[in-house]
């Protein structure tokens, strides 16, 4: 704070010349016309500058004539003048047979009531290091995203290698059921590879599903869907987007459910209309897969549940959700959905009725 302009000013020199002295930071005190009145030690030091030759001296003419900066002395006339503020000023030092030094400056106009006592306190920090380590973090994190992404490339490519090598050993094998068999963990291998392409393509972990969906049905109709023009799948999502676990375990979901409306729902029948729809509201949300087909086998030997029945079953329950299966007159809708608010009404109505 510049001292009050009624003090004296030997008073206020001495206690400028105080701070200096006492102070364990880099400052000058300078006249109006920019020589110098006093470093403090820690100027000095850090700048290899002779105590001694500091008074009096011009601030262009300290050290080999690296603190000349036409910019700065124009900045420091205009605050001596009042005409400017320097307030974080930043420039490079630079010295001969020395790394550049990044220095920052405040600079403090000390006003006695008399445009003749002008002085300017100056604070040099030195942010070299500081920037330096603030690079490093920001190449690190840099480096880091990049091999994330290389790594979510490869997990893709390497789920893809495997899909491959299923769908041959498909086309190998005599046994029909034995194909299905491998058609299917081909589809389950193909779902979670087309996460992991959404992954890599995006910078962040967070999933938007409608994309996501879209392109895992596209997938999954590229191999099951023999006429486009009869049977349709499609896709109807918001604009929801949840983290990467959640969208794996989704996108499972999504898979079992379609293959199963397109391997059981249409029996012989060529046309028919599947629906994936995804919506949220707040923490709530729910997934449902909808088909025209010939609906549930109404004979619980004929419905006998298969791996997709637990898979399905086992991720609704890791993402607390309810699994529903009912008649779409025709066909059948599967509808999962997590409701908190109806969870926390059931516990509260639970606890009332203990
Ligand atoms: N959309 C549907 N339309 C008609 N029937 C269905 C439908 N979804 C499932 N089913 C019936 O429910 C049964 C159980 O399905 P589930 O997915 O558990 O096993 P799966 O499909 O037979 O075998 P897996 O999933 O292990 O490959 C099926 O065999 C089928 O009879
Ligand atoms: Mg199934």
């Amino acid at each position: 704070m510049a001292p009050p302009s009624t003090a004296h000013p030997d008073v206020a020199l001495n206690l400028a010349l105080a701070v200096i002295a006492a102070s364990t930071a880099p400052l000058l005190l300078l006249n109006g016309d920019l020589t110098l009145i006093a470093a403090s030690k820690s100027f000095c030091r850090a700048f290899q500058v002779e105590p001694q030759s500091v008074p009096g001296r011009a601030l262009g003419a300290l050290g080999a004539g690296e603190w000349d900066v036409p910019q700065l002395a124009s900045l420091l006339a205009a605050t001596a003048s009042g005409y400017a503020e320097v307030d974080g000023y930043e420039f490079d030092l630079k010295r001969k047979g020395q790394p550049n030094r990044c220095l920052v400056l405040n600079v403090q106009k000390l006003d006695y009531g008399n445009q003749d006592n002008v002085r300017l306190l100056v604070s040099v920090a030195d942010v070299t290091d500081a920037r330096i380590a603030e690079r490093l973090k920001d190449d690190m994190l840099k480096e880091k995203a990049v091999l994330l992404q290389e790594l979510q490339h490869r997990v893709a490519n390497s789920l893809q290698i495997i899909a491959s090598v299923l769908m041959q050993s498909a086309r190998k094998v005599q046994s029909e059921e034995t194909r299905t068999h491998l058609h299917d963990a081909h589809q389950r291998v193909m779902s979670v590879a087309a996460l992991q392409q959404q992954l890599a393509a995006s910078s962040v972990a967070d999933v938007a599903l409608r994309p996501y969906f879209t392109t895992l049905c596209q997938s999954i109709g590229a191999s099951m869907i023999r006429d486009h023009n009869q049977m349709s799948l499609d896709v109807s999502v918001d604009g929801s987007v949840t983290s990467a676990d959640v969208s794996v375990s989704l996108g499972l979901i999504v898979t079992e459910l379609v293959i199963n409306a397109l391997k059981h729902a249409f029996l012989g029948e060529q046309s028919g209309k599947i629906k994936v729809d995804y919506r949220s509201h707040g923490p709530n949300w729910s997934l449902s897969v909808t088909d025209n087909g010939i609906g549930m086998p109404a004979d619980a030997a004929n419905a006998k549940p298969g791996l997709g029945t637990s898979i399905v079953q086992a991720l609704a329950a890791q993402l607390h959700a309810v699994v529903k299966v009912s008649d779409a007159i025709p066909g059948t809708a599967v509808s999962i959905a997590h409701t908190q608010i109806a969870a926390v009404r059931t516990t509260a109505a639970a606890d009332r009725a203990v």
